[in-house]
């Protein structure tokens, strides 16, 4: 056994705790909130050094033996990942559908002699599919490897995909809404509706690497599916897609606030696309010459 000092990252010395020599981060957490029951374990980050790293849960602590001290970061209150996807989604769900189906709350008297206009309608037919395919991969595809996120996440995400959703939905619901070309209509829906098949099956991909109840990370490599092999040119190609379909909504409706929300998420999904290039190289000695989301190019 040894005996562990457990300090804040504010340098105050919370407690002691007594493991196993090789004891693992997980168990850690576990005397940790016996001796801090503020801090149950999803709300800790452990660190060997106050300003240092996250050690993953399934880790030792390779300085313990030598130290015997570690710091805890109290992460904040919780959430469960489940329940922050599934308001961030059925916002923009319920909200689309709303300011199509209901315009004059929206509108008002602008509203009560205008028909939705046909693309209009293939738009709510889009975002609706996009955002109730979200809610079933969060319910019944996705095996994420953290069970919770901070509370304060949630304010920030359902803000950014609630108020989003009401920008675009005004726009192209508008009663005075001008429909682009046939041409373009077309294109853009076809382009939404390959991205769309093509995040789906980067997601099955990645959920038949992870066995089930368990944390595995592999390296994702194209199956028999023609869709995933975009994982030859890029390691997230699920944004790739993501992104894609945005696009295609853009061209198929011709409205700045969805190119807005298109670009929006593309400048997220970037910097989160090059920490898991980083990660997976890091992470894997032999892994792939591949680029982070856009093919070639970043
Ligand atoms: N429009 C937007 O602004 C926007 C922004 C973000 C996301 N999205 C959408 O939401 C979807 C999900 O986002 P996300 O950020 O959670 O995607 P992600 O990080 O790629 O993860 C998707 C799932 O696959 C797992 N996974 C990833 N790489 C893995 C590997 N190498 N081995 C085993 N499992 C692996 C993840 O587990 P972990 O829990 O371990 O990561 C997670 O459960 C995106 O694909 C996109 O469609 C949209």
């Amino acid at each position: 056994m040894v005996h562990i000092e457990v300090f804040s990252t504010s340098n105050k010395k919370l407690g002691e705790i007594s493991v196993s020599d090789d004891a693992k981060v997980k168990e850690i957490k576990k005397e940790i909130a016996k001796i801090c029951p503020k801090l149950y374990i999803d709300r800790q980050s452990i660190r060997s050094e106050a300003k240092g790293k996250d050690i993953r849960d399934d880790n030792v602590i390779e300085t313990l033996q030598n130290t015997k001290k570690i710091f805890v970061k109290d992460l904040g209150p919780q959430i469960g990942w489940k329940t922050v996807f599934l308001l961030e989604y059925a916002g923009p769900f319920i909200l689309y559908g709303l300011v199509s189906l209901r315009p004059w709350i929206f509108y008002g008297e602008l509203a009560q002699h205008s028909t939705l206009s046909p693309t209009a309608k293939i738009a709510l037919f889009c975002w609706s599919v996009h955002y109730l395919k979200r809610l079933v991969e969060t319910l019944f595809i996705h095996r994420f490897s953290h069970g919770t996120m901070p509370i304060r996440n949630l304010f920030k995400n359902c803000g950014y995909y609630w108020g989003f959703c009401l920008y675009v939905a005004y726009h192209v619901n508008h009663p005075l809404f001008t429909p682009p070309s046939i041409l373009m209509q077309i294109s853009g829906f076809g382009l939404f509706v390959v991205c769309e098949l093509g995040n789906l099956s980067i997601h099955l991909l990645l959920r038949d690497l992870r066995p089930p109840g368990t944390t595995v990370r592999r390296i994702p490599v194209p199956n028999n599916n023609p869709l995933t092999a975009m994982f030859n040119f890029v390691s997230c190609p699920n944004y790739t897609y993501e992104f894609g379909a945005w696009l295609g909504f853009t061209v198929l409706t011709s409205c700045l606030p969805a190119g807005i929300f298109a670009l929006a998420g593309l400048y997220q999904m970037t910097i989160w696309a090059l920490g898991k290039h980083k990660n997976y190289k890091k992470e894997f000695t032999n892994y792939p010459k591949r680029k982070a989301i856009i093919p070639f190019i970043i």
